[in-house]
């Protein structure tokens, strides 16, 4: 699809080879990885990118970064105070920015996202599914009774790009980013029990959202073969990060959790992934992959199991009401 200087002027993503190496350079030095990385010669003018939670944390610089090379950028977010603040901080730096109101733990809002954002665009190149929760002490569910981990990190997000499907068609060489974490090393995905009834656990809840999102990624990339959707999907590990994210944590272990995040990586940081996914003409090597520090990496043996990935798409397809191929 898109991007960057290129001498067979091909229609496909690319960050410039100076991003792109200092990012393999530094991918292995913690806490620096990619520290000066220069976007400006790309030129994503003219491309649609929507990325959730894009008024916080990692989501935030993800959106003001591909602003910046020239995206017409909206922030979907559930609280309109807290999204219109970004978009006027993002308007700073003179980007392109709109938000337009996404529930991810409510049906109905995803549903009236997709039908606003199809009305206004005919396409969607880069879909950035970022928002997420994390470790809810008690269980809770969405509007629909799902999980909230799960509701919110994976199904919400499984609905939204079926709806969106045919805007990403449209856009012949889509990327579709799911940011999930290393934390889906603490899963255990029981396809009989998705929402966590039998025995909810914080973190193994969280854990099972993120390796859904890599499952995703994976038979998403595996579909769109198969199906010529044209698109590249990918999920990643953005790090650990100082975000907000990891104040649901209460008691002590809440504490030193908030304490520690002074000396986790920043939002900067947090994003770099993320955009090389979105992005990066090498990405496309590793297609359906998961990737950390800029680079593929290998997930738990979990994350490569088909079987799982086609059964989690199943039953999503049936909890959301959503075919991708309809
Ligand atoms: N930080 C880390 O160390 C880390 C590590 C691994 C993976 N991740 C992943 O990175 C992603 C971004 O997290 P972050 O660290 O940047 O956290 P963050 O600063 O808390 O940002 C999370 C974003 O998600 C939004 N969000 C939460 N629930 C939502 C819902 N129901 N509907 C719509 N938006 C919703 C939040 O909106 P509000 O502002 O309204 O709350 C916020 O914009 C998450 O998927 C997370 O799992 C983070």
């Amino acid at each position: 699809m898109i991007l960057g200087p290129r001498s067979d002027n091909s229609e496909e993503l690319s960050l410039p080879r100076e991003i792109t190496s200092k990012a393999r350079q530094q991918q292995h030095t913690p806490g620096n990885m990619g520290a000066n990385l220069s976007y400006e010669a790309n030129d994503l003018s003219g491309k649609n990118v929507i990325v959730t939670g894009g008024n916080a944390g990692i989501g935030l610089v993800t959106a003001r970064e591909l602003a910046k090379l020239g995206a017409s950028v909206t922030i979907a977010c559930r609280d309109p105070t807290r999204a219109q603040n970004a978009v006027e901080e993002l308007s700073k730096v003179g980007a392109n920015v709109q938000t337009l109101p996404l529930d991810l733990a409510s049906f109905e809002s995803v549903q009236t996202f997709a039908k606003s954002y199809g009305e206004k665009h005919d396409a969607l190149h880069i879909l950035v599914l970022n928002a997420g929760i994390m470790a809810l002490p008690e269980r809770k569910t969405t509007k629909d009774g799902l999980e909230m981990q799960m509701g919110t990190n994976h199904f919400g997000h499984f609905l939204l790009t079926g709806l969106l499907m045919d805007r990403l068609k449209a856009a012949q060489g889509a990327r579709v980013v799911t940011v999930a974490s290393s934390a889906h090393q603490m899963a255990s995905l029981d396809l009989d029990d998705l929402q966590s009834e039998k025995n909810y656990s914080k973190w193994k809840a969280y854990g099972n959202s993120k390796l859904a999102n890599v499952l995703f990624a994976k038979e998403l990339q595996k579909r769109s073969d198969a199906n010529g959707w044209k698109i590249d999907a990918f999920s990643v590990h953005p790090g650990v990060i100082g975000t907000d994210l990891w104040n649901h944590n209460s008691g002590v272990q809440g504490a030193f959790l908030r304490f520690g995040r002074k000396f986790m990586r920043d939002t900067e940081e947090g994003a770099k992934t993320s955009l090389y996914c979105a992005v990066d003409r090498d990405a496309e090597k590793n297609k359906g992959g998961y990737f950390s520090d800029c680079a593929p990496k290998s997930g738990t043996s979990a994350t490569r199991d088909d079987e799982l990935a086609a059964g989690l798409w199943e039953k999503s397809e049936d909890i959301c009401k959503v075919k991708y191929d309809a």
